[in-house]
Parts: C-alpha cells; sequence; structure tokens
C-alpha cells in the first residue's frame, strides 16, 4: 500500500486515518505497561501473558488462548496446527489470510488454498462452500478447514449469514477458523454477544493492535490440543516472545477501557461519511470510511491533506479512511475541514 505520509513532523499530524493499526498508547496504557508483572513467556511464566490469554478464551468460551505478536502469525500458526502439508482451506478471495498474507499458508505451511468469491455483505455462500469441498479422491488436496472473516472491509457480517457458512462448513466435516482481527468492532456492530460470534468457530484470532489500540498482539483461542499445537508453530515460525507481558498489559488495559467506547469510533465514521457525501461517492462500515472523491477533488489529494496534517492512505479510486481512538472529535473536525478546503 502507497502511504501518503508526508514530510511533517509528527507533532504536525493532526489526523491520521491510514488505519486503526496506527494508534499510540496512552498514558494509562503506558501505565498499566510499566507496572505490568513479567516473566519469560517461554518457559510459560509471564503472569500478565497468561491472564490475557486466559481472559479471552473465557470470553470467548473457549479452553485456551496463546499470545502471538500479529495477526497474521496467528492466523497462520492456527492453519498449521489444524492441517497437513497438501490440506486445503476453503476462504474468501478477498479474505486477509489469501489476500494479504503475503502466501504464507503455502509458502510455509505447505497448505493449498482455496479462494471464494466474497458477498457484498462480506459472507461466503453455502453454496460455494459445498461446491468448492473436493472429492475423495487421489488427485485433489483434501479439505480441511474453512477459514472465514469478520469484519470484511469494515462490514459486520450479520450473524444468520455466518451461521449458514458455518454451517456448510460443519456438515462437510471441515474445521472452522474465524479471523477476527477486527471482532470486537464486528460485535459491537452487530449487537451480540462475544459467544454469539465466537462460538460459530472452532478458532478465533482477535487483533489487540487494532481497534483495541494496543501496540502489537493478537490472541488466538480455540480447543487446547489445537493451541497446544499453535503454541508450538508460534516458535517455529519464530513468534516465542520473552517478557510479552508488556505488551500483554496494554491489550488487558485496552479490552476493558477501549473496547467499551468502541461504538464512538463508529459514530465518527459515520459523521465523516456524512461529510464527504458531497465531495463524492461514499460508504461507511463499522470503523471505515471508503471515499471515492469527485475528480476535482481527487487531484493530489494525499499529499494536499498532509500538507494540512491530515494522512490517508492511497488509493485509486476508492480511498479507505479508518477511524480509531487516537481520532478524538477535535481531530475528526480537522479532517473534514481539511477535506472540505479541497473541493
Ligand atoms: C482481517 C485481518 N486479518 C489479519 C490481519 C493481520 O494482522 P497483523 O497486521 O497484526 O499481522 C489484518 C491486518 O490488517 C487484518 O485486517
Amino acid at each position: 500500500m502507497v502511504l501518503y505520509s508526508g514530510s511533517f513532523a509528527a507533532q504536525d499530524v493532526l489526523c491520521d486515518l491510514r488505519s486503526d493499526t496506527v494508534t499510540k498508547p496512552c498514558a494509562e496504557m503506558r501505565a498499566a505497561m510499566a507496572g505490568a508483572e513479567l516473566g519469560d513467556d517461554c518457559y510459560g511464566d509471564d503472569p500478565t501473558v497468561a491472564r490475557l490469554e486466559a481472559q479471552l478464551a473465557d470470553r470467548m468460551g473457549k479452553d485456551a488462548g496463546v499470545f502471538f505478536p500479529t495477526g497474521c502469525m496467528s492466523n497462520l500458526a492456527c492453519l498449521m496446527a489444524q492441517c497437513a502439508r497438501g490440506d486445503e482451506v476453503i476462504t474468501g478471495r478477498d479474505y486477509h489470510v489469501y489476500a494479504d498474507e503475503a502466501g504464507s499458508p503455502s509458502v510455509l505451511g505447505g497448505l493449498s488454498l482455496e479462494p471464494l468469491p466474497v458477498a457484498e455483505d462480506g459472507a461466503l455462500e453455502p453454496g460455494d462452500i459445498r461446491a468448492a469441498l473436493k472429492p475423495d479422491d487421489q488427485h485433489y488436496a483434501v479439505s480441511r478447514l474453512l477459514s472465514l472473516e469478520n469484519t470484511v472491509g469494515g462490514r459486520a457480517i450479520p450473524l444468520p449469514r455466518m451461521q449458514a457458512a458455518a454451517e456448510a462448513g460443519r456438515e462437510a466435516g471441515l474445521a472452522l477458523h474465524l479471523d477476527g482481527a477486527r471482532f470486537f468492532n464486528a460485535i459491537t456492530a452487530l449487537g451480540c454477544t462475544d459467544t454469539d460470534l465466537a462460538g460459530l468457530a472452532d478458532t478465533v484470532s482477535l487483533c489487540l493492535s487494532k481497534g483495541v489500540g494496543a501496540p502489537a498482539g493478537t490472541v488466538l483461542v480455540g480447543p487446547a490440543p489445537v493451541l497446544a499445537k499453535a503454541r508450538r508453530a508460534r516458535k517455529l515460525l519464530g513468534g516465542g516472545m520473552r517478557q510479552s507481558g508488556v505488551l500483554a498489559a496494554a491489550a488487558l488495559w485496552g479490552l476493558e477501557h477501549v473496547v467499551p467506547r468502541m461504538a464512538e469510533d463508529h459514530a465518527r465514521a459515520v459523521d465523516l461519511a456524512e461529510a464527504l457525501r458531497p465531495l463524492g461517492q461514499v460508504r461507511q462500515a463499522t470503523n471505515m470510511v471508503f471515499f471515492t472523491p469527485a475528480d476535482a477533488v481527487a487531484a493530489e489529494i494525499g499529499p494536499r491533506l498532509a500538507a494540512q496534517g491530515i494522512r490517508i492512505s492511497a488509493g485509486s479510486p476508492e480511498i479507505r479512511l479508518v477511524l480509531h481512538r487516537d481520532v478524538d472529535d477535535a481531530a475528526l473536525a480537522s479532517a473534514i475541514a481539511a477535506f472540505q478546503s479541497l473541493g
């Protein structure tokens, strides 16, 4: 992705809409990190990591959790834990695990991926899942796992649509994974409980470095035997960390203080979408706004906004703008004023 970073100093940035991964720990989160009880997690004795893993496993109604440095590694370790080399993972063509993880399931996991079309609402169609299943024949990879995602491009897929896809996978005996990089945005928008969504899958990957606001980290939750294998895969991939309680403490703070306020990010996304509507085409979903500027506005949009302290990602023709906890009302007002000045 090309980023319009501009050449201004950090203190000149008024609003960073590139991604919800850009958040920086606030003073309270830093205090929680500084005060965290630590140990060597590869010896299993970092109490803060253990607390985070147990808390999320419990919240999601699963046996166990494992703390990973990133969402990509969590997804990959999960697939490797449940599939043998040569097995097939069915997933969405636009889903991160297929489209945005550098082909790691194939390159590092030896897995075959079957990407399916993604419906308008972000879901996979049960009929497509059934049609993708391979018969038990030496010519084919063994269909082993269905990897779902929610939210997808900001869209919170309704539970009945998730259930329908999950059922198609279950009927075929597939293991079910949910890439919940923005799980908490999904349940906030759907108004459902953690377990309503997490209960549809065997394993769920929960990113803490996006809307939750922590500097790094993802927890994978699921059945104990699968998580034991995923922990081994984490080591294999070089993701075993030591005093990672400093990161887990940030995540615990975010789960307590940031997640309950996530609806504010969604509300600001609605406000931004409304403000941009006269300037081009706009769609909004949870914390994301997708903006296709009218021709007059589009020219040099990134550098012109950067000059006003507003950071956006490059996109052509559509630009993704992402709300997060570091965009408060004042930052949003600056961004809106900067966009309006382009018209
Ligand atoms: C849906 C989805 N899954 C997984 C990831 C990977 O997370 P990470 O960047 O921590 O590897 C992302 C990152 O943006 C994502 O959007």
